[in-house]
């Protein structure tokens, strides 16, 4: 029998390759599912064999988990509490998608990952398995406390040695990291201790901290149809070279990182350093192109949609009815979310620079002090009166200026 274990190459799940074989005898077919995290592939099948695995897929996905995942994502406005641009939360499930894929393509029984039994990963994973295949056992090796014994990279390191397996790992701990084309997520050392202050020199991966960023501002001009962003400083581009190209321009400029104390499902507060330089200035961009083309009761119930949604990507539920709808609904509000947004990136801010639509509901004439024929001044005397009524009426009760 086959098991398909989602495989980074790194040391916590090269580990698990002989433990699986030793507790459960299955066959171990690896999944590296490349959602644009940058490591090197090279030399990883060969390690993956090495370890005791009989096959290795590499699955790239860049492209799918960016048009599916998270173009929908920024559409929906969907950031969780206020502050997290949810880069691990949304690549979960396109991962478990792969690995179920290829887990029905080797015949495989079950599925193996290696999130702890402390956080959002292992809900995300298992939930996203069992609703695409319900059928497929999941393995958690962290939450086997009986036989997972690995407390630090240096036990690992040692039960890899004591299964034959001698690869260059360094046994030093460093953070705890989860990158993709979206995002870096930093968590643990002295990030624990929300007194801490973070050591961004050491910390930050994709770009510069605001102190470091050039003295210069600069200009970025980002093009959306129906939503979705098409084009950078007028040059069309699919929407991964997109966030490729925003990445590179918004981590010169030090824009994205955020330092949040968030809560994750399982009930604990989890302390976490995030760098979305791209995501940051494309959700914002995208934003600012609703303020224009959006009413009134359309922003204010996409923005109640926006939380939900955000809370099922959180929560690892994509692949449930709700998501499905509130996306349903989100893609015909954005119909006419079609324009150019121009901001100045400068030392860790977006500064707005020029918003431009031509679904537009703004109107000069309108908001401007000079009377035209849209807009009668009577009008909103009446409008007033009934519309404070009620005030009125408890007031005079209150006042005893009426029975
Ligand atoms: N706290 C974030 C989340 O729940 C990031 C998790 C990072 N995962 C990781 N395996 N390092 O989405
Ligand atoms: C993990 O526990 O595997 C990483 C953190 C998380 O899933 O929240």
């Amino acid at each position: 029998e086959k098991v398909v274990l989602a495989y980074s190459g790194g040391l916590d799940t090269t580990a698990i390759i002989p433990w699986l074989k030793e507790n459960y005898d299955y066959e171990v077919i690896c999944c590296c599912v490349d959602v644009g995290q940058g490591n090197e592939l090279d030399g990883l099948e060969e390690r993956a064999k090495l370890s005791g695995a009989t096959k290795l897929y590499i699955e790239d996905v860049v492209d799918e988990f960016v048009d599916d995942y998270v173009i929908p994502t920024v559409k929906a406005d969907a950031v969780y509490e206020n502050k997290y641009l949810l880069g691990t939360s949304f690549a979960r499930p396109v991962i478990a998608k792969k690995l179920v894929e290829i887990a029905r393509k080797e015949g495989a029984v079950a599925i193996c990952h290696g999130a702890t039994g402390k956080g959002n990963d292992q809900i995300r994973f298992e939930l996203s398995i069992m609703a695409l295949a319900p059928d497929i056992k999941i393995i958690a090796p962290w939450r086997e406390l009986d036989t997972w014994k690995m407390d630090s990279r240096e036990d690992e390191i040692q039960y890899c040695k004591d299964h034959g397996i001698d690869l260059p790992f360094s046994a030093e701990n460093s953070y705890s990291r989860d990158r993709n084309l979206w995002h870096i997520s930093h968590e643990g050392l002295e990030l624990e201790d929300p007194a801490v202050e973070p050591d961004y020199n050491h910390l930050l991966v994709l770009g510069n901290s605001p102190e470091q960023a050039p003295e210069e501002g600069e200009y970025v001009t980002i093009a959306f149809e129906s939503g979705a962003p098409v084009a950078v400083n007028g040059e069309k581009m699919k929407a991964s070279d997109i966030i490729r190209k925003l990445n590179e321009l918004g981590g010169k400029h030090g824009i994205g990182i955020i330092d949040i104390v968030e809560n994750r499902v399982v009930g604990m507060k989890s302390r976490g350093v995030y760098e979305t330089p791209g995501g940051t200035i494309l959700m914002e961009a995208h934003q600012q192109l609703e303020e224009l083309v959006l009413d009134r009761d359309t922003m204010a119930f996409k923005k109640i949609v926006a939380g939900k949604f955000a809370d099922l990507v959180y929560e690892g539920k994509w692949f449930c009815p709700l998501r499905e709808g509130l996306q349903s609904f989100i893609e015909t509000v954005d119909k006419d979310v079609t324009g150019e947004v121009k901001f100045k990136l400068y030392k860790g801010n977006i500064i707005k620079a020029g918003t431009t639509s031509p679904h537009t509901l703004y109107s000069e004439s309108l908001a401007s002090f000079t009377t035209g024929d849209l807009y009668d001044h009577h009008d909103a005397e009446g409008f007033i009166r009934l519309f404070g009524l009620s005030m009125k009426v408890r007031a005079l009760k209150d006042q005893g200026l009426a029975d």
